[in-house]
């Protein structure tokens, strides 16, 4: 069996990482994004996946490329040329499908412990035509809502409803099962929206059901959420494979006299940690990082060959690769650094400031 995996995205909300890293391929504790939906499909039992590409193709098929662990994994690309949107990349990886059963759909940005056996299984039970994972969250507010009938049928999408709106505190997961017909009812070659247009039309005709899952679900959108992802992972909530630790310090680290390593951790090869520097408490070191003398870097993600001078702060923050934070900057409150961007020493940026690629700023020019 097959899956799809919607990974044509620009993935605007995640910038400015995705100006240099597709969102399939931003890592989580050391491993890129797309490794953990192919474990998942894996632990499904599915035996292979179409990636229906558009921005940013390249490297992601390079990754699968290097991955030599696939050999009994069939991986198919379908790309875009330009934007087709979540059902026109659906409908773009069609050709790619070799028999004619349900198709399990994935968001390419869903982090999740779901079992797709336990979604497949229902959507046969219920004869539907589509069937969409549902998960529960706490604060409805920023997603579509879904309600739904008690037989599980949809029954409504509620879009981004007010407080007194709130009927329900399920949201679509971005897992999807789909029969062939669905495929058939979508327009080739123009932009369409799986959950704008298709899905509507399907619950009019009373043929879209639900499978609400009570596991583990966070998609990796924002920031926010990506840096939450991240803490989860480190933490083992979800992606822990056999040998999983809560610190993973490769020999190749470089560690000075009285630096403290903090768990939950993970560094990535040839990484510097300075004399009296404190690194962890949820915090990835990419490859090749380096953190000067007595920095603090906790709660972070640094992307490969991130540096953190001597005295700065780092806390709740992305950088991106190649980054520089210099001697005695903060950057704090899911700011964001991309790549090879550079803060001069003695800024303190915070509020989720988000400097672009290749952006220096001066030394103390920004205060807060
Ligand atoms: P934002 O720009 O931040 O909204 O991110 P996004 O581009 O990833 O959009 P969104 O989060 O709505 O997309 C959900 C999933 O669908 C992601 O895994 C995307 O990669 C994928 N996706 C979105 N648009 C397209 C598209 O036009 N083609 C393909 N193949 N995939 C898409």
């Amino acid at each position: 069996m097959q899956a799809i995996i919607l990974v044509g995205g620009l993935g605007t909300r995640l910038r400015p990482i995705t100006y240099d890293v597709p969102k399939a391929l931003v890592p989580i504790r050391n491993k890129p994004f797309l490794g953990y939906t192919v474990d998942l499909l894996r632990d499904a039992g599915i035996d292979g996946m179409i990636l229906s590409l558009g921005y940013m193709p390249d490297p992601i098929q390079s990754y699968i490329a290097a991955r030599e662990d696939l050999a009994d994994f069939t991986v198919d690309y379908a790309v875009e040329d330009h934007a087709l949107g979540t059902a026109g990349g659906v409908k773009n990886a069609e050709g790619f499908l070799r028999d004619d059963g349900p198709v399990v759909v994935l968001n390419g940005d869903v982090l999740t412990g779901m079992n797709l056996r336990a979604a497949l299984e229902r959507h046969r039970e219920s004869g539907a035509q589509a069937t969409i994972a549902l998960t529960s969250v706490e604060d409805p507010t920023a997603y579509g809502l879904v309600e739904v009938e008690h037989d599980m049928k949809v029954r409504r999408f509620l879009e981004k409803p007010s407080p007194d709106e709130i009927t329900t505190n399920l949201i679509n997961a971005g897992v999807y099962v789909l029969e062939r017909e669905v495929f058939d009812a979508i327009p080739a070659r123009r932009e369409v929206s799986i959950e704008r247009e298709i899905f509507p039309r399907l619950q009019e005709e009373g043929r879209l059901y639900a499978h609400v899952s009570s596991s583990y679900w966070r998609d990796i959108g924002t920031p926010r959420s990506y840096l939450a992802a991240s803490n989860d992972v480190l933490s083992g909530a979800v992606g822990a494979r056999e040998g999983f630790r809560y610190v993973s310090v490769p020999e190749s680290t470089a560690v000075g006299k009285n630096a403290k390593i903090l768990p939950p951790v993970a560094v990535g090869e040839g990484c510097e940690i300075s004399d009296l520097a404190t690194v962890g408490g949820r915090v990835s070191l990419g490859r090749g990082c380096r953190i000067g003398e007595g920095a603090v870097v906790e709660g972070s993600i640094l992307l490969d060959g991130a540096v953190v001078e001597a005295g700065a702060v780092v806390r709740g923050s992305i950088l991106g690769p190649e980054s520089r934070v210099g001697a005695g900057a903060i950057v704090r409150g899911l700011s964001v650094l991309g790549a090879r961007s550079v803060v001069g020493g003695g800024n303190v940026l915070d509020n989720g400031l988000r400097l672009n690629p290749e952006v220096e700023l001066p030394p103390k020019s920004i205060n807060f």
